[in-house]
């Protein structure tokens, strides 16, 4: 009796929340950025930054890999999870058309980074201006298909989500030793000027008609396994490379809250990705992980050379592993990322969380 009458009040707080989601559809999804969260551009394009053969995709739904740097979903599919909603297409995907455009799209492309400069040895890629572009010719896509009016209202509401900036130190600033940026910039200066442009491409995001944006800014570029590989003698992360990103976070946060302010409007949420990935690096055990220093998935010194191929090392148990390749985390390991989108405090979550926008969008 008293468990029917406890089942029967989980269904209705299960329907209760159910209608919430349905009642206005789940909003749309749109994501820019590079290799944390493309979902398959990249496998349309002609680059080396890919990651469509195996054993890429080793446990996503279909055991295929699909162009996501991970094992199995990223932090575009795992928020879309929350959001109740498919996970958004890759832009040049050609079953993006029809209804599935109300679902959103990923216009990311691995690689890329807030310079034009940055990741040019990838070729082919899609730089973030070529993203924004591509952003306007999906809305004018949408329109055809269901006026403009609509199509605004749609962007308006949609939840967006921008990752730059690892590869502007990875990839470029870092690529080599005395590469022309290191040369032209000390770092301080460096951070100063990838910032300033950054604020260019949020507030291009913000002309386009998005209105809730989570910026993410790098990860602790010094503790990857690549780095610990290249960098590091005694498995200790790369003091420079942390510097580096910790300056970058900082600096990242204060640019939103100005942008922000200028707005009137809490449009851009900064994601502290840093301290989120160093919370289980600096302990992995606590999270489940039996090891944050070496990639489930490579060769060499902490699985952190070269590429992660058919031929490489594999672990056989993707969920003890917090890195899955040489600079991705492994699906378990973005799950807790994204609980820290949805749920962190102001130190993850600037000036607030997931579920706090979820909530207060609801309500207007
Ligand atoms: C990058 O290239 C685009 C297109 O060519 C240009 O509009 C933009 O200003 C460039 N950005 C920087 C920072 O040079
Ligand atoms: C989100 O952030 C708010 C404000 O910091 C906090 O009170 C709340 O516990 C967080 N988590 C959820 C699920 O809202």
């Amino acid at each position: 009796m008293m468990a029917s009458f406890i089942t029967l009040i989980i269904s209705l707080v299960g329907l209760v929340t159910l209608g919430t989601l349905t009642s206005t559809e789940a909003r749309a999804f749109f994501v820019f950025g590079d290799s944390l969260v493309d979902s398959g551009n990249n496998n349309f394009l002609a680059t080396t930054a890919r990651a469509d053969s195996p054993p890429y995709g080793i446990d996503y739904p279909t055991r295929r890999a699909t162009g996501r740097f991970s094992n199995g979903l990223n932090i575009p599919d795992i928020i879309s999870e929350y959001l109740g909603a498919e996970p958004t297409l890759p832009y040049l995907s050609p079953e993006l058309h029809g209804e599935r455009l109300l679902v959103g799209a990923n216009f990311a492309s691995a690689g890329i980074g807030i310079l034009n400069d940055t990741g040019i040895q990838f070729l082919n890629i899609i730089r973030i201006t070529k993203q924004l572009q591509y952003f306007q010719q999906y809305q004018q896509r949408l329109s055809s298909l269901v006026g403009p009016e609509q199509t605004q209202q749609l962007v308006n509401q949609a939840l967006v989500l921008i990752t730059l900036g690892g590869n502007d130190f990875v990839n470029n600033y870092y690529l080599i030793p005395y590469s022309v940026r290191s040369r032209e910039f000390s770092l301080p200066d460096y951070v100063r000027y990838i910032v300033s442009e950054y604020k260019k491409i949020l507030a291009k995001l913000y002309e386009l008609g998005s209105r809730r944006v989570l910026v993410t800014g790098t990860g602790p570029l010094g503790c990857v396994p690549a780095e610990l590989a290249m960098r590091s003698r005694d498995g200790q992360c790369d003091v420079e490379l942390q510097r580096a990103g910790d300056m970058f976070n900082g600096q990242l946060v204060q640019m939103i809250n100005d942008l922000n302010s200028q707005l009137g409007s809490d449009v851009f949420i900064a994601a502290n990705a840093f301290r989120m990935h160093m919370d289980f690096i600096s302990n992995p055990r606590a999270y489940g992980f039996i090891t944050s220093k070496i990639a489930c998935c490579g060769q060499g010194p902490y699985n952190g050379i070269g590429l992660c191929t058919i031929a490489s090392n594999l672990c056989p148990d993707r969920n003890i592993f917090a890195f899955w390749d040489a600079f991705h985390p492994t699906e378990r390991a973005n799950r807790i990322i994204v609980r820290q989108i949805l749920t962190g405090s102001p130190d993850y979550m600037s000036p607030m969380n997931l579920s706090t926008i979820l909530a207060l969008d609801a309500r207007t």
